[in-house]
């Protein structure tokens, strides 16, 4: 089977690994851990970073670290994997789930504004309030889908406008730019980045929160590491034992070591797809804004002209020929723990997530591989 997105081990790892068993540094003390958090906040250009066991833990300990509380309502897209809507249910809050744009599959920016203009109001202490529920909404929370940076720009001044502060999941966006800036420094209070198996650079599992604010670094940090206060076993807060090994950040860093050209092996891969695909009717590629430049963590295609019965067939022929060709996301409104979540209208989700197909794109698909994908993929086009 040619795999999905399978990880690329070939630099470093081995003898990283070696020197964490060699110095007894396995656990969440050593020195990889440091450099690993220097390196990712130099790749993503933000000031201090914070290295943890998952992103889904990392955007937890950040939206805890933002304010978030109990019964409160964080503003998200639906359109996620579920992990960004687990960490806000983690707090004991709910989302509010946004639809996306067509542009980004990213949270939609006028519907955005639209409903905090006309579906909140601020209590006289300050707080604001959603109108129809009377619960705080209390961030936003945009997802980087893909890779691609949502608008940035745009969210961040309504998010100074209603006193929000802004968690941001770029779990698959570390090595994209967004206008000329990278992925961390964006403006958000957190920025958070995920390491598990299937991106584009990978720790084993792992994630990391960036951050250009030394106080909320080192709230972060604090409470990641159990909230201890000192050396022995003084804890002042809630902590969270929420800390990356040594042993995840020696891969980590063999694989940073990498991530300008694993990047550009991404984007090579998906334009090779869209050039391949573009003359076959009804088929479009995933979205490529031009004020970002993504880093294409997943490629593949959008089918509009089947209907989802052959979509789900022509995915199971794809595989029978050796090609994991899958389903994307289904959106977090249709999930059930969040069913009944406040939400907007879903015209953009709900008439895409289902037409998407994913294709093999891992940074180490060969040419050969990849020329077999694309002759398939024509084939079940062109023959249903
Ligand atoms: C958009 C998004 N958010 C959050 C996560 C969670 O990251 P992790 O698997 O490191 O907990 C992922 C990763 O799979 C993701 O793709």
């Amino acid at each position: 089977m040619i795999p999905l997105a399978v990880p690329n081990l070939a630099g470093h790892e081995a003898e990283y690994l070696q020197e964490c068993i060699t110095s007894t540094f396995v656990s969440t003390v050593g020195p990889f851990v440091t450099r690993f958090e220097e390196m990712v906040a130099a790749a993503s250009g933000a000031k201090y970073a914070v290295a943890t066991s998952a992103g889904t833990t990392a955007l937890h300990a950040a939206l805890l670290s933002v304010g978030v509380g109990r019964d409160d309502l964080v503003i998200a897209p639906s359109f996620t994997f579920i992990a960004s809507i687990a960490a806000i249910a983690h707090c004991g809050a709910l989302p509010w789930l946004f639809d996306v744009s067509p542009e980004n599959w990213s949270i939609d920016v006028t519907l955005l504004a639209n409903k905090l203009e006309n579906e909140t109001h601020r209590r006289a202490d300050g707080v604001l309030l959603h109108t129809e529920t009377g619960r705080r909404v209390s961030a936003i929370l945009p997802v980087f889908t893909l890779g691609i940076p949502a608008q940035m720009d745009e969210i961040n001044e309504l998010a100074k406008a209603h006193y929000l502060p802004v968690v941001v999941d770029a779990a698959a966006a570390l090595g994209t730019i967004y206008k000329d800036r990278p992925s961390g420094s964006l403006g958000a209070d957190f920025t958070m980045f995920s390491f598990n198996g299937n991106k584009t650079v990978t720790a084993g599992g792992g994630g990391i929160i960036v951050t250009d604010d030394p106080e909320k670094a080192r709230l972060f940090r604090h409470l990641t590491t159990t909230a201890r206060v000192g050396a022995d076993y003084d804890h002042d807060m809630v902590g969270y034992n929420y800390r990356m090994t040594n042993l995840q950040a020696a891969v980590g860093c063999a694989q940073m070591e990498n991530l300008g050209r694993f990047v550009e092996v991404k984007r090579n891969i998906a334009r090779k797809y869209r050039e391949a695909f573009s003359d076959l009717p009804g088929i479009a590629p995933f979205p490529d804004p031009e004020y970002a430049r993504s880093g294409h963590w997943f490629s593949g295609i959008v089918v509009n002209s089947r209907d989802l019965g052959q979509l789900a067939d022509i995915r199971v022929r794809l595989r029978e020929a050796g090609i994991d060709a899958r389903p994307f996301w289904k959106p977090a409104h249709l999930q059930a723990p969040y069913v009944g979540a406040p939400r907007t209208e879903m015209t953009v989700c709900d008439n895409l997530w289902q037409r998407i197909m994913t294709l093999p794109c891992s940074t180490g698909l060969s040419v050969a591989d990849q020329d077999f994908v694309v002759d398939k993929v024509r084939r079940q086009f062109a023959n249903n």
